[in-house]
């Protein structure tokens, strides 16, 4: 069996989230948004080795929100943009990484159950990613929010992650993305761009991204009920 590896960016600011620091030291039910999100991910049956992307100012403060797991973790210096952080992580992996699982440290509701369905798909495939099916009409606008078009629903789904990869092949495609200056918000858009097939896993609409204040009352609620 392949020794798969996952690493967490959690080298945000927390922009959108106006709290002033990096959301995911964000108190949630009793503790770090962060934590909740680490608790999910060593309930996994199948992690060997978690890597954390941070930035090196909130480090303490990170390493103190998530105790519990401290001395499991590896950390990764995080840069300015989400891709900046995932390409320092992936450079970073240990050389006897084949496959890693990319999973943002703001999905704090994601189930352990689904980090083992990536992995079990990552080691037949090279390119994975959990996605849902989008629900609502989708608008296509132009600069003056005039629409343009509707895109049939049904080829429509929302990524979110665990994103997982070989990762040679992801090492490869954020090189080609410095050296050509694409901006991406996930790792999948590398290789869409690059024409290499990425899967997509049927994940659960529960898994949210924690992006705005909204976002931490519904996790309070579903954490308050799982
Ligand atoms: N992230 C990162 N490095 C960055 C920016 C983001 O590792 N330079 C991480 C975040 O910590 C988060 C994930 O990428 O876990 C998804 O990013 P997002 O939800 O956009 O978080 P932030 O960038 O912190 O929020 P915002 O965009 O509102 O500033
Ligand atoms: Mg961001």
């Amino acid at each position: 069996m392949i020794i798969l590896h996952l690493l967490i960016p959690a080298a945000g600011s927390g922009s959108r989230m106006k709290a002033g620091k990096n959301k995911l030291l964000l108190n949630l039910n009793g503790e770090s948004i962060l934590y909740w999100t680490l608790k999910a991910v060593f309930l996994s049956e199948k992690v060997s080795w978690v890597g954390i992307i941070g930035q090196p100012h909130d480090r303490s403060e990170i390493i103190n929100s998530i105790k519990e797991f401290a001395g499991k973790i590896n950390w990764i210096n995080g840069g300015n943009t989400r891709q900046e952080s995932v390409r320092n992580g992936v450079n970073n992996l240990p050389s006897n990484a084949v496959k890693v699982l990319i999973h943002d440290g703001a999905r704090c509701l994601i189930k352990s159950k689904l980090i083992d369905k990536c992995f079990t798909e990552l080691e037949e495939n090279d390119a994975v990613i959990l996605a849902v099916k989008v629900t609502d009409t989708i608008k296509v606008v132009n600069e003056n929010r005039i629409i343009k078009e509707t895109p049939n629903r049904n080829f429509l789904w929302a990524a979110q992650t665990p994103q997982g990869f070989l990762v040679s092949q992801l090492k490869k495609a954020h090189q080609i993305a410095k050296d050509n200056s694409w901006n991406v918000t996930d790792d999948a858009s590398l290789f869409e761009r690059l024409k290499w097939p990425v899967k997509i896993i049927e994940g659960n609409s529960t898994n949210i991204k924690i992006t705005s204040p909204i976002d931490l009352k519904i996790a309070s609620l579903f954490l308050g009920n799982s």
